[in-house]
Formats: C-alpha cells, sequence, structure tokens
C-alpha cells in the first residue's frame, strides 16, 4: 500500500509524522523519530534561548485524551540549527516548529532556522500555553502582520499551525488571509485550548500551571479536527495541502483525517503515550483499512467524505 503523501514539493515516504512538541524536544526524541516509522522529523516549537517550561505535573492523560500546559520547553533555535542538519542521515524531511512570546521572537527564530535550511518550516500560531498571552491565531490582524514579515525571512516552504476555530465566519477569515499570504501548507488543529480536568477523588486539577487550565488532545477532539481539515479544505479548493491533527490514536483516524482532506496527518498524546513504536501500528492499520475499502493509495481517498 502506497502511504506516502508529497506536500509543497516534499516527499514524504510515510504520510504519519509527530505532531510538534510530541517527543521532539531533545537530540535522543528526535533522533529516535528518525530511526522510527514516522514520515518525517518535526521539531518542538522552539524560541530564541532555551526553556524549562512550565512547573509539573504539566502533561495528563486519561481514558478520552490528554491535558497539557507545557509552557513552550525547548532547547532554544541556536541549539535546534546545530542539530537540525545532523537529521538529514535519516533521510526524511526535517520540519521545523517555531514559536515565540512575541512577533520579534519569532524572526529571530526564522532567521537562525532557515540559515539550516530544514525541508519545511510550520510557523506555531498556537500555542495556548503562556500564562497571560492570547494565542495569536485567534488575531486575523496579528497573524496576517507576523506571516507578511516572516515571509520576508523564510526561504523554505512556509506554513502555519492553526488553533481549532469553531465558528465558519473564523475560518473564512483566516482563509482569506491565508490565501493572501501564500502559505505552502496549513496544519490542524493544536491542542483545544483552556479545558479543566479534574481528579474528583483528589479533589484537585490534575495539572499544575495555570490553576489546572490546559490544551487538550487526543480522541475527545478528533470531531473538532475533521471540522477545521474540512473547513480549510473547503476553502482553499484542496489547492494548499493540509496537514491533519487531532485525536488521531488508530489507522481508522488518519483514514478519517484522508477523507477530510488531510495530505498528510501529525499525532501527538498517542506518541507521547505510546512511544515511537506507534507509527508501525498506524501504518499497519491504515494499510489494512485502505486496502479493504479497495483504496491503492492514502492519497486517493483525500478530500472524499460524501456529504449526506
Ligand atoms: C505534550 C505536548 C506538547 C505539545 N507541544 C506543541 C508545540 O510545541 N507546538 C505545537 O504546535 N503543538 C504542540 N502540541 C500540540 C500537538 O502538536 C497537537 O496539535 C495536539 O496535541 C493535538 O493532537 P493529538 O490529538 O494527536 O494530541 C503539543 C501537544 C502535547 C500533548
Amino acid at each position: 500500500m502506497d502511504l506516502s503523501a508529497t506536500l509543497a514539493g516534499v516527499h514524504f515516504a510515510n504520510c504519519v509524522m509527530n505532531a510538534a512538541g510530541a517527543l521532539c524536544v531533545t537530540r535522543d526524541e528526535l533522533e529516535a523519530l528518525g530511526r522510527s516509522r514516522s514520515g518525517a522529523i518535526v521539531t518542538k516549537s522552539m524560541t530564541p534561548a532555551f526553556r524549562d517550561g512550565n512547573p509539573s505535573p504539566r502533561y495528563h492523560s486519561f481514558p478520552g485524551g490528554s491535558i497539557n500546559s507545557m509552557g513552550l520547553p525547548n532547547l532554544g533555535s541556536p541549539t535546534y540549527a546545530v542539530l537540525i542538519p545532523g537529521l538529514r542521515q535519516f533521510g526524511k524531511p526535517v520540519m521545523a516548529s517555531i514559536a515565540g512570546l512575541e512577533p520579534a521572537d519569532f524572526l529571530d527564530v526564522a532567521h537562525v532556522i532557515t540559515e539550516v535550511r530544514p525541508d519545511l518550516i510550520e510557523v506555531n500560531l498556537s500555542c495556548p500555553n503562556i500564562p497571560g498571552k492570547p494565542q495569536i491565531g485567534y488575531d486575523v490582524e496579528a497573524s496576517r502582520s507576523l506571516l507578511q514579515r516572516l515571509n520576508g525571512v523564510i526561504t523554505v516552504p512556509m506554513g502555519v499551525k492553526l488553533p481549532p476555530y469553531f465558528d465558519p465566519a473564523h475560518h473564512e477569515a483566516m482563509a482569506d488571509m491565508l490565501r493572501e499570504i501564500g502559505v505552502a501548507f496549513v496544519s490542524v488543529i493544536n491542542s483545544v485550548g483552556n479545558g479543566l480536568v479534574v481528579d474528583p477523588e483528589r479533589e484537585c486539577t490534575v495539572i499544575k500551571p495555570k490553576g489546572g487550565f490546559g490544551g487538550l488532545g487526543g480522541s475527545m477532539i478528533k470531531p473538532v479536527a475533521l471540522a477545521n481539515v474540512r473547513a480549510f479544505w473547503k476553502l482553499f479548493d484542496g489547492r494548499v495541502p493540509i496537514i491533519g491533527t487531532g485525536g488521531i490514536v488508530s489507522g481508522m483516524d488518519v483514514f478519517e483525517h484522508g477523507l477530510c482532506g488531510a495530505s498528510a496527518v501529525q499525532i501527538g498524546t498517542v506518541l507521547v503515550d505510546e512511544g515511537v513504536g506507534v507509527f508501525e501500528r498506524l501504518e499497519r492499520e491504515l494499510g489494512e483499512v485502505l486496502a479493504r475499502k479497495g483504496y491503492r493509495s492514502f492519497a486517493e481517498c483525500r478530500g472524499r467524505l460524501r456529504e449526506l
């Protein structure tokens, strides 16, 4: 079964890759992704300097999914700039995720990382976890101004990682702006922001930062993720490649993302919980689903969702 994907001119032997933030902070983790069946090596969202992130516990998984408030722990862009050339030995695309607490941070990181030419850069407009900072992806004008400036700096295919939107007017406004900027791909969705999970026995929150509020991931967010993949697929008429992220725990979930319009997918929670062996399982399950349904490739099912 052909599970490959081509996105912004970059070839991925396997359409399933890690989501930014999932087992991709350290050199060891990035190399383990390189040796795994992940279709790419996506880095943790990086900032200009090293960050420890928020106090622990800051990630908690439970049967429905996960909640986290990591606070962008990362090694800092100068260190990733040193690591990225070495990651090429694994013969798969390297995607650098860039972030910041303010626009100047994104530009600083973009300058440093463009120099070492990752295959793609994913601009994280949707980090919900810095106390006191709204996520930029919920402000179309702030996003436009940032992306315009980044466009002048980044010379590899640049895509955006977006937060979930819950209103068609927001999908439209964002899609109009992204069309105008001319992004190479759209990655949806980041964590569903500011949920609260409670431990009723201990009568307390399950994570420490932000009074227990955090970004949700895992199975429970799949319908929100599929809606965002589908909305952008339709708004772009299938002309801007979409990376579907959110709620994938099985090969069938990958197939559903494909039907809604995803060219490739990323996994967060299930990767953190299961480790890099999960790629083999998903590959096997997706292959079985596609074969049973008479498809010859993952690409063939893209966008084929029937509307009743
Ligand atoms: C521990 C953890 C750290 C994350 N860090 C980042 C990050 O640095 N940048 C980013 O764009 N998304 C980050 N995310 C969001 C994931 O990339 C993904 O969009 C989200 O978890 C939804 O996918 P899932 O349902 O497979 O978990 C993080 C998620 C988790 C669970």
